[in-house]
């Protein structure tokens, strides 16, 4: 989710203003979602290097965040969403965390489209939690070395048990991946849009994926393997 500093910018707004409209965004984009039967939804809505910001724009963002768990969240457990948080928990402060627990303890028992929501993630930080697990366990001789493979790496991400995401969107303009899940996009179709964040729709969504069919997904083999 990018473009809510410029889009409160460009409208000679804080760039708080663009937060707030972008925190609508994701209303429109979750609930929008849900309604397209989408099984899974991932928002990277603030990663571990966006605690260089300004203090006052992060406690902004971290208002915004407990306003939405306090109040959105009876929205979408009443649109069958299931909420997991994902990310560096230690950072955040500890009413946040508990608000965290209460809206996954909440939604946990939900069947519709499960939503993830990266905070304080870098998908660099969860590779090198995951590789320090692993080796505790080794070190214990619960594990051998041998026994590290692909899928025994993927059970120690913070999205262990997750389908990869087969659509990753970018709004703002930018084209890059900054940080957010590197091993699970290895094969994911990256759509990147213009539009910023807060003027983000459900037909954007739709567009998303109608440029997402539109592709031949080969994972490195050629057509005719398939
Ligand atoms: C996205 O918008 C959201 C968060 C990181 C919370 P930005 O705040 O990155 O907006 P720009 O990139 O400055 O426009
Ligand atoms: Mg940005």
């Amino acid at each position: 989710m990018d473009g809510n500093g410029r889009w409160a910018l460009s409208r000679g707004l804080p760039r708080t203003a663009g937060h707030n409209r972008g925190a609508e965004a994701v209303r429109r984009a979750v609930i929008g979602a849900a309604e397209l039967g989408i099984s899974y939804l991932t928002l990277f809505g603030f990663s571990s290097e966006n605690w260089k910001r300004p203090p006052t724009e992060v406690d902004d963002l971290m208002g915004l965040l407990r306003l939405y768990l306090r109040s959105e969240i009876a929205e979408f457990h009443r649109n069958g969403v299931r909420l997991k948080v994902i990310g560096d928990r230690e950072r955040l402060s500890p009413d946040l965390v508990s608000l965290i627990g209460g809206a996954e303890e909440m939604t946990a028992g939900n069947t519709g489209l499960q939503l993830t929501v990266a905070l304080s993630y870098g998908g660099r930080s969860e590779i090198a939690r995951a590789a320090r697990r692993i080796a505790e366990r080794v070190k214990a001789g619960e594990i051998e070395p041998g026994a590290v493979d692909e899928a025994l790496f993927e059970a120690h991400l913070l999205t262990a048990g997750m389908p990869d995401p087969d659509l990753v969107i970018r709004t703002s303009g930018e084209k890059r991946i900054s940080n957010f899940l590197l091993w699970q996009t290895a094969y994911s179709e990256l759509v990147f849009i213009d539009r910023l964040w807060p003027d983000f729709t459900k037909q954007d969504l739709e567009d998303a994926i109608r440029e997402f069919r539109s592709r031949d997904r080969r994972y490195g083999a050629t057509a005719s393997q398939r």
